[in-house]
């Protein structure tokens, strides 16, 4: 099936990403689970952001962009991910990061340093005073003669998520091939681009392969107004493809794992990543996709997801953050 081809996109991803039975996990939590490994997406360490980067990125470029700004966290996967795919592409990007935080030189921040990125720490723990920061550097920029890109946090804005529309299409293609029919795709919603490209996928493509609906659960691994701003970046994202969609805030399947904080490992979350590597040879990261695979135990142990169910788990990627972000102290 093809993918609504009179959208603009670039090819910055190795697609399709490998899709396979995780046996070893499934047999400790007495669930059929499957793996979509978008940490293989093959740009930098790999992760969700290419998939939308590529959205995004042909927009800049279809705009005689020549420099893209983008933020997030000090250790953010985004941007780095940003910063790569922009280097690829002879962008010049430039980071705005919020300064608190891991900000040593290690993870992505080592990762940035390496590709020789722009990166502007600001003293705040304040989104507001970032873009605040974003737009004076637009303004430079701009003084200097240059067309400068602002791409939001995480890219969540309705052009990229479509990147996870077609995220989705490329599962089910997978899965269908397999003779496996999934009930439920889990995930880690981190500023719910991933979480609304996939809900909108589900809903447009699990009646047209499997006959049902399946359920696409964000694993919330920060405190943010999810329902919200998914609710919005569906209809948005149904409004591009020209498919118009009943979905409001009550269509959002959300549980929240955050624990103490944005990029604060949890226990949960310790559990899943040495589960993860000890049985699967996989390794999760501690501020996404540990937590969201934490919130699929917990949920699987609670009933939540039933016992005869088979899920789909999203592994976005988030490798840099395994070198930056240290676990929680026992005891
Ligand atoms: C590794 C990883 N997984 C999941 C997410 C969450 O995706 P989203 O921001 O689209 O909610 C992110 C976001 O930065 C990420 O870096």
């Amino acid at each position: 099936m093809e993918f609504y081809p009179h959208i603009p996109r670039l090819t910055l991803a190795q697609l399709p990403t490998p899709l396979y039975r995780l046996e070893n996990a499934s047999a400790a939590l007495s669930r059929n689970l499957y793996v979509k490994r978008d940490d293989m997406t093959g740009v930098a360490l790999g992760g969700n952001k290419v998939r939308k980067l590529e959205y995004l990125l042909s927009d800049a470029i279809r705009l005689g962009c020549d420099t893209v700004i983008t933020t997030g966290g000090a250790q953010s996967n985004h941007a780095m991910l940003t910063a790569a795919c922009a280097k690829k592409l002879s962008l010049t990007p430039y980071l705005v990061l919020k300064g608190r935080g891991v900000c040593e030189k290690k993870g992505n921040l080592l990762l940035s340093d390496l590709m020789g990125v722009d990166v502007r720490l600001v003293d705040t723990d304040s989104f507001k005073d970032v873009y605040t920061a974003m737009e004076e550097l637009k303004e430079t920029l701009l003084a200097a003669g240059k067309k400068p890109y602002l791409i939001p946090v995480g890219g969540s804005v309705p052009l990229g998520a479509l990147g996870y529309v077609r995220a989705v299409l490329e599962a089910f293609t997978q899965m269908k091939e397999m003779g496996v029919m999934p009930d439920r795709i889990v995930f880690a919603t981190g500023s719910g681009g991933m979480h609304a490209g996939v809900a909108l996928g589900a809903l447009l493509y699990g009646e047209r392969f499997f006959g049902k609906r399946v359920h696409a659960t964000g694993i919330a691994v920060s405190d943010e107004p999810f329902r919200e701003i998914v609710t919005e970046i569906v209809l948005g994202a149904a409004a591009l493809l020209g498919e118009p969609v009943a979905f409001t805030q009550s269509d959002v399947e959300l549980y929240d794992y955050t624990g103490a904080g944005y990029a604060i490992p949890s226990e949960q979350g310790s559990r899943a990543i040495r589960l993860m590597a000890a049985r699967e040879g996989l390794f999760l990261d501690p501020v996404y996709t540990g937590k969201a695979f934490g919130g699929l135990m917990d949920l699987c142990e609670k009933g939540v997801i039933g016992k005869k169910e088979t899920v789909l788990f999203i592994h976005s990627g988030g490798a840099g953050g395994l070198f930056a972000i240290e676990e929680p102290r026992k005891g």
